[in-house]
This record gives structure tokens, sequence and C-alpha cells, in this order.
């Protein structure tokens, strides 16, 4: 696709949650970042100025709303509000990681479902479509009444793990909730699943109570949507080891938001190796058993079949290699194409 006639037609412009990530996308584009200013007043509110026309144009903007949450959401809001006052033809947004997702149902009486506010907030401003990557849970797609494409990091991430694992791993999903994401990373790595049984006691806290399956000397690959205090993770590992696993442990997760003191919980004597993608700027200091690949391609490869009004059937061949004994196309929940 030529670069000239692509920035033409569309217009990429990012909120400050993680500009590295933006910038990778628009060099695999071979396009600029669209020009804009976005600041604070001096009283915390989000000041946004868009320094070029959108007239008539699509309008991609790049941020996820990861932490600090709010404010990269508000960001979003004011660049999309933005965009929509200037006559943009169709703003959507690509948002790697989507903030609020876990807070998709009501979790008790007189609580809100926060995900849902978040998805009505975004289409209140015109953003008429959505791209994340591994959602929470499938059905927050329909809190939209747009179009939204679901990518998935998994082919990504076992491209990565592949040469890392050793033959004998089984794919842990740490609760009910992550089965299918688990039986996606199985598929990719030709591997046997086990799921843990867990109860969340508090926003920091898990316990996992069940192992369902044999792992007695095994290795382990734990799987998750995202880290974020690494409770989860290393709650997982003491079940793990409690049942007998082989005390070497590896852990994916797409977002990584390692929000202070992951690191330490990721970093038990058991847990040989963390992956996980750039969907989200943590502020987190790398360490040399964390790998961090980049979603970047997979996401300017949806773009460019988006300006293309192109399938996005095969972005996962072209991304990742299949795996040599499972070359089957499946879905992985609704709308993720693998
Ligand atoms: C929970 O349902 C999610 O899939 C993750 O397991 C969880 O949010 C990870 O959070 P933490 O690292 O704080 O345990």
């Amino acid at each position: 696709m030529q670069s000239t006639s692509l920035n033409e037609e569309f217009r990429i412009f990012a909120g400050t949650a993680n500009p590295k990530l933006a910038g990778m996308i628009a060099d695999k584009l071979d396009v600029q970042l669209g020009a804009c200013n976005i600041d604070r007043y001096p009283d915390g509110e989000v000041a946004v100025q868009l320094l070029e026309s959108v007239r008539r144009k699509e309008v991609f903007l790049i941020q996820p709303t990861s932490p600090l949450v709010n404010d990269h959401l508000i960001e979003l809001l004011a660049l999309a509000d933005a965009c929509r006052r200037s006559a943009a033809a169709r703003i959507t947004a690509i948002v790697p990681y989507f903030g609020y997702a876990r807070a998709d149902k009501r979790l008790g009486g007189r609580k809100p479902i926060t995900g849902r506010m978040a998805a009505d907030l975004l289409e209140a401003v015109g953003i008429a479509q959505l791209v994340t990557i591994d959602l929470h849970s499938p059905q927050i797609e329909g809190f939209f009444y747009g179009p939204v494409d679901t990518l998935t990091a998994v082919p990504t991430l076992c491209q990565e793990l592949r040469g890392h694992l050793p033959p004998d791993i089984v794919v842990v999903s740490p609760d009910a909730g992550r089965v299918q994401l688990a039986a996606h990373y199985a598929q990719w790595l030709s591997a046997p699943v086990i799921v843990l049984h867990k109860r969340r006691k508090d926003g920091t806290q898990t316990e996992v109570t069940h192992v369902v399956g044999d792992v007695s000397g095994r290795a382990c690959l734990i799987v998750d949507d995202m880290i974020s205090t690494g409770g989860t993770v290393a709650e997982s590992v003491r079940a793990l080891l409690a049942a007998g696993a082989r005390s070497e442990m590896f852990v994916a997760a797409t977002h990584g938001l390692l929000l202070p003191g992951a690191r330490c919980k990721l970093q038990h004597p058991a847990v040989r190796e963390v992956f996980i993608t750039d969907t989200v700027c943590s502020q987190e200091v790398p360490w040399p058993g964390l790998h961090v690949t980049s979603i970047a391609p997979l996401i300017a490869g949806a773009l460019e079949r988006f300006l293309a009004d192109g399938s996005l059937r095969d972005l996962y061949q072209e991304n990742a290699r299949r795996p040599a004994t499972n070359t089957a196309t499946k879905r992985y929940g609704t709308g993720i194409l693998s």
C-alpha cells in the first residue's frame, strides 16, 4: 500500500498513554502521527487541540485506557470530541487495553456496570468503531452499537514463547473466566489445559481453592489477559506447586499493567520468565526475565486492512507462524480471528 495515498486518506492521533506504541504503529504504516496538543489545565482538567485538519478524513485515535485510567479515558474522549466537532468522516478508537473491562457486570446491589458506562461515553463523543486486544470478556463487544474488532495477542506471544518452553508444558487458566484464552494458547502450543478455581477476596487478594487437572511433575505456563498487581499469578504459582507441579513456571499475559509490587510477586523463584506485550506502557522497570513483545505490527496490519476495506482473516498468518500440528482456523470468543 502506498504511504502517500494512505496519508491523504486518514490521520492517526495518539493520546499520552502509550506514545511509543503509537509511534511504532505509525512507522509501520510509514506515516506521521497527527499533530495535536494534549495538556492539563492548572486544576487538572484535560486540554486538547488538534493542530491539523481532519475534515472528511478517516481518523484513528490510539489510546489504551490504562493507568492513570480516568485521565487516559478523558483524553481519548476529548480527542474524539475534537475530531467530531472538526467534521472527521469517521472516528475509530484503537484501545489496545480497555480499562474498566473487568467491570462488565453488576457485582452486587447498588453497583454500576462501569465497563458499559465507558463504552457509552466513547460512543457519545462520536467513536464509530473500536479496535481492541484480548478484551477481558467477549460480551463487552455487546456494550457497543458500532463495530468492534477484538484482536488477539495469543499468536504473537506464542511465537515468542516457543523456544523458551519445555516440551511437557501445561497451559494453566488462573480462573474459570480464562479457560477460552488458555484453550487458545493450548491450540497454538499443542499443550493440555489445566484450570484453577480462583476466588477473589478483594482488589488485590485472590485464593485458589482447586486445581482441575494433573500437574504432577509438569512445567506450567500460566496465561491471563492482564497482570495488574501480580496477585493472581502469585497465588496460581503457590497452588500449582502445592499440587505437585515442577518448580518451572512461565507466565504470559497480553496486558502488563505491572502496578507497584507486581514485579516482586512475579519474581518468585519458580517463575522463570514472564511474557507480555506493549499494549500498556507500564512504569515498571524491565527485569531480565521479562519479555515484552510489540503488538504494533498486528495493529498496523489491522489498520491497513481497514483502510483497504479488507478482511482481517489473514492477519494472524502474517504476524505469527501457525502451529505445525494444527492449522485449522478457529475463533476464540466472539469476533476474535485466529
Ligand atoms: C481477572 O479476572 C483477570 O483476568 C486477571 O486475572 C486479574 O485482573 C489480574 O490481576 P492481578 O494481577 O491484580 O491479580
